[in-house]
């Protein structure tokens, strides 16, 4: 199911999860206004209506890790969708290596929110292969974006969800996995 944000954010979580918890769309009381989360990261104030996706975590806490990308704000609409439809022009061919093929299951989770990937995405961050982002940037540098905050934050000021959270078991592996599969699409073009 793809989640629709004011701004262009699109997350898209498989139906399984909606199927084995709870979910709730939570929208502002008009007698308590300030429909807010302060976030953790930088202490930014960010309005949530007019609907917000939250998760029963209390009886499944195991949904703590997931944060903004499984919880998101702002939304507007819910597209009920197949995974082959919303990424038909993203996927890496069949016969592509395993590593290619892992990555883009990654790259859908952690950047496609924001990015887009031959046209399929969201918008915030803009088209990563069609206007050829991949190719001007190598791969230490594309590393470092998405692993150090420092170095994300001084380039981008504004994309602190762009950097893998500490708590993602094999961050490093995840990176290079999400990195040869944008240069595989690189490559396809
Ligand atoms: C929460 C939204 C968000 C997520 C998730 C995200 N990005 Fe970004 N990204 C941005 C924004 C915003 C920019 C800055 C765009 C600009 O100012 O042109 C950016 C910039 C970039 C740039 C530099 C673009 C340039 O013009 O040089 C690269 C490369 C990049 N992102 C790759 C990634 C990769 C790879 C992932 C997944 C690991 C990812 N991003 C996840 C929002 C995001």
């Amino acid at each position: 199911m793809a989640t629709v944000a004011l701004d262009g954010y699109r997350s898209s979580l498989p139906i399984d999860r909606y199927l084995k918890y709870d979910s709730y769309v939570a929208f502002e009381d008009v007698n308590r206004p300030q429909f807010i989360l302060v976030k953790a990261e930088d202490g930014r104030y960010v309005e949530l209506g007019p609907f917000w996706l939250v998760w029963d975590n209390i009886t499944f806490p195991e949904l703590k890790a997931s944060v903004s990308y499984g919880w998101p704000w702002q939304q507007v609409g819910f597209k009920l969708a197949s995974f082959a439809d919303l990424f038909a022009n993203s996927a890496p061919p069949e016969d592509s290596p395993e590593n290619v093929k892992q990555g883009f299951l990654e790259a859908r989770e952690f950047c496609m929110a924001c990015h887009k990937v031959n046209g399929d995405g969201g918008k915030i961050g803009g088209e990563l292969i069609e206007n050829g982002v991949v190719e001007k940037t190598n791969d230490r540098r594309m590393k470092d974006l998405i692993l150090d905050i420092d170095i994300t934050l001084t380039a981008f000021p504004k994309a602190s969800g762009m950097v893998l959270r500490s708590e993602l078991p094999n961050r490093e592996q995840v990176a290079d996995d999400i990195i040869a599969y944008l240069n595989a699409m690189d490559a396809n073009k």
